[in-house]
């Protein structure tokens, strides 16, 4: 399994198993399914309703706990100081867990409840409950104040990255501050045939005798990015695993930069309505 290093020296595998929308039942397949195959990094979050699933899959599947990466996400509604202590335990409870490899505020609520939370946040990471902890939906300005009063700085911001969205300046703002990206949606989500019909990307797979999704999450891995594409179907899990056998020349990155659009398809951080 091919790693990225966190900035407090732990390592974050460089694939995990998307489960957004992933009802608890179809979780638990595909959870097992893709530990079977060789990922040892799953993303969830309170919020997908799937912990429980998640946790059971992962206690069936025999792996050792000390060989997973397993990523879970503070919603919304829970933050600030106590409210996200509870979070903390309630998730743990949940994924049948002594701890969570890498624990993310889920979007940006305002900087009171930024500070308020992360304050939680950090206590657990020195109780060792969370082994890492960091933010998601997070842009410049939000990462700078987080900055300005972390004890601990955060170590991984997961947002929306594909090749309509590339987020470059984000990225290096984020490596000149230790932070690894990690990228939701990296086949555009419910978008994800426009992606597949991409005329660049298919001239690219068949070059490389491998598919659109590989090629992107391929594109993905050399940029330095953790890629969290979801599936909860048996083939497409294992392609998407099967990436690490061939590497994109410079030529073809390049041609996927000329992709980026900038173009959000998920809520804009500062407006986030829920
Ligand atoms: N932090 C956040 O706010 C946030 C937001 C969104 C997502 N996320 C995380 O990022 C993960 C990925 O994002 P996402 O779920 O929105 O979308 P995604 O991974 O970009 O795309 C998922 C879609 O692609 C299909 N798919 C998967 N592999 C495929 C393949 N090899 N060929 C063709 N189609 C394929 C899936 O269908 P099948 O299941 O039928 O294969 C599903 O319809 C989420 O599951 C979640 O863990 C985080």
């Amino acid at each position: 399994m091919k790693t990225f290093q966190l900035n407090n020296g732990n390592t974050i595998p460089a694939i995990a198993l998307g489960t957004w929308k992933s009802k608890a039942e179809d979780a638990y397949e595909a959870v097992l399914h893709a530990l079977k195959t060789g990922y040892r990094h799953i993303d969830t979050a309170m919020i997908y309703g799937n912990e429980e699933a998640v946790g059971r899959a992962i206690k069936d599947s025999g792996v050792p706990r000390e060989d997973l990466f397993v990523t879970t996400k503070l919603w919304n509604s829970d933050q600030g100081y106590e409210s996200a202590k509870q979070a903390i335990r309630t998730s743990l409870d949940k994924l049948g867990l002594d701890y969570i490899d890498l624990y993310l505020i889920h979007w940006f609520k305002g900087y009171d409840k930024q500070r308020a939370s992360w304050q939680a946040m950090e206590e657990a990471y020195d109780e060792g409950l969370l082994k890492a902890i960091g933010v998601s939906n997070h842009n410049v300005h939000h990462l700078m104040h987080l900055l300005e009063h972390a004890r601990i700085k955060p170590m991984a911001n997961q947002i929306e990255t594909h090749v309509e969205l590339q987020n470059e300046f984000l990225q290096a703002y984020c490596q000149e501050h230790g932070i690894l990206i990690e990228a939701y949606a990296p086949f555009m989500s419910w978008r994800v045939n426009d992606l597949l019909e991409k005329e660049d990307l298919q001239e690219i797979a068949a070059k490389y005798g491998k598919t659109v999704p590989q090629v992107t999450l391929r594109w993905l891995y050399q940029r330095g990015i953790v890629a969290l594409p979801k599936s909860t179907n048996k083939s497409r899990i294992e392609a998407n695993f099967d990436i690490f056998d061939f590497a994109l020349d410079d030529t073809d990155m390049e041609r996927i930069r000329g992709l980026n659009r900038g173009k959000k398809m998920f809520t804009e951080f500062d407006n986030v309505p829920y």
